[in-house]
């Protein structure tokens, strides 16, 4: 199978997310990394890009030369990645949209709403894929759980609880340090600070699992941390369309909480359990009776798992696995083969919508607001 050309857009030398995308993108040989603009100063992208074997002229000094360079070349990439923050993710992934590229943006996938609706106007447009990387969703286990759950092992869905809680900005003493003090400012973060960092994914991964999605919810903020003016903890309740009920507390002041997420989806006749820290098993306890673990690699898993394990059961697969997973989906998509369940702008549209319902909320002490984007109403 030829290969696919990739371009990465931020994701430089020393970024959190960079090498995730790195790693999952080339995992399985489906993509080369052909293109970068790889950081906010062009000279250590280029330089970077280059270190990482991207050729000179298509190691660029911004994103706009990226999109000016690749357009016209015979060999352009077949797919883009957005790993930037946050602020710049519309602009970039609207503009290569519109020029015929498929795009993988990292969450959140925009600051509104109205370019959440945008950017799935376009998509639909141009006919090109733009994919959210809600990588949690990619792990096999959790696609397990979503196979149990939507062909009804545990009848129908009552209740959801899901955390994202981690306490590595729970040191007042370093609130002012530059690479904390942006998630809480306004101007760079946008509305919402822990919620939309980490709570999205746990408000995803609910609707990806149940294979439903939130209709309303009420919140209640708190910014723990006097300086901050954005929230560094929240408590969200919520109900889906088909009328389960949902728990979220998200937060980065949970001293002693490592990475943080877990979800628990209970039924009528059976419950479910998965964390990130052992993302490689399930617990399920059937109505009156034990609970077992389900395990990765082990036989007689849904089809949809099975594919997503690479090696041996009891080999653990980690975090950049499951990125690796959402650039298979990717790469079956743009070949038009089955794509799997990947993550898509309109899940990217309902997360702004959640996260912007729930600041509303949060304003006006918990009342219960539509979480649905307009477009979906
Ligand atoms: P970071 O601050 O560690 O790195 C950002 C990188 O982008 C840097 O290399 C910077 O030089 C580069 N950059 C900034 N502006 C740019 C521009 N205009 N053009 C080209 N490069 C530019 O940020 P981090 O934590 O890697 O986050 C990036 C994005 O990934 C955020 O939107 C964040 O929400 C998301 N993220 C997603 C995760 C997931 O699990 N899906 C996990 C961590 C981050």
């Amino acid at each position: 199978m030829k290969r696919l050309n990739w371009g990465l857009i931020g994701g430089g030398e020393g970024s959190q997310i960079g090498p995730a995308h790195r790693l999952g993108a080339q995992a399985d040989g489906n993509f080369t990394l052909a293109a970068g603009a790889l950081d906010v100063d062009a000279a250590r992208g280029k330089a970077y890009a280059e270190r990482l074997g991207i050729s000179s002229d298509r190691a660029y000094g911004d994103w706009k030369e990226m999109l000016a360079g690749e357009k016209g070349r015979v060999d352009r990439v077949d797919l883009v990645t957005v790993a930037t923050p946050n602020s710049t993710h519309f602009d970039i992934t609207k503009a290569f949209l519109e020029a015929g590229f498929n795009v993988l943006c990292e969450k959140p996938m925009t600051m509104t709403v109205e370019e959440g609706e945008e950017i799935v106007r376009v998509a639909e447009a141009t006919g090109k894929i733009c994919a959210v990387n809600y990588c949690y969703s990619a792990y096999p286990m959790v696609r397990e759980m979503r196979h149990m759950v939507t062909s009804g092992t545990l009848g129908k869905t009552r209740l959801i609880v899901t955390n994202f809680s981690h306490g590595h900005h729970g040191n007042a003493a370093e609130a002012d340090n530059p690479r904390v003090r942006w998630r809480y400012d306004p101007a760079m973060a946008g509305i919402s600070g822990q919620f939309a960092d980490c709570g999205i994914h746990a408000m995803h991964m609910a609707s990806f699992i149940a294979g439903d999605e939130v209709e309303t919810l009420s919140a209640d903020f708190a910014s723990t941390i006097a300086s901050r003016s954005l929230e560094d903890d929240a408590m969200v309740n919520f109900r889906m369309a088909n009328g389960t009920v949902g728990r979220l507390w998200t937060s980065s002041v949970a001293i002693g909480r490592q990475h943080g997420f877990d979800i628990q989806v209970f039924g009528e006749e059976g419950g479910l359990r998965w964390t990130s820290e052992q993302p490689n098993q399930v617990l399920y306890t059937p109505l009156g009776g034990r609970t077992q673990i389900i395990e990765k690699g082990e036989a007689g898993l849904s089809d949809e798992a099975a594919r997503l394990s690479r090696v041996a059961i009891a080999h653990p697969e980690g975090f950049p696995l499951a990125v690796a997973n959402i650039y298979v989906d990717l790469a079956a998509a743009i070949r038009g083969e089955a794509a799997g369940a990947l993550p898509l702008a309109a899940d990217g549209l309902r997360s702004m919508a959640v996260v912007h319902a729930a600041v509303a909320s949060a304003g006006q002490n918990g009342a219960w607001v539509d979480a649905r984007p307009p477009m979906f109403r």
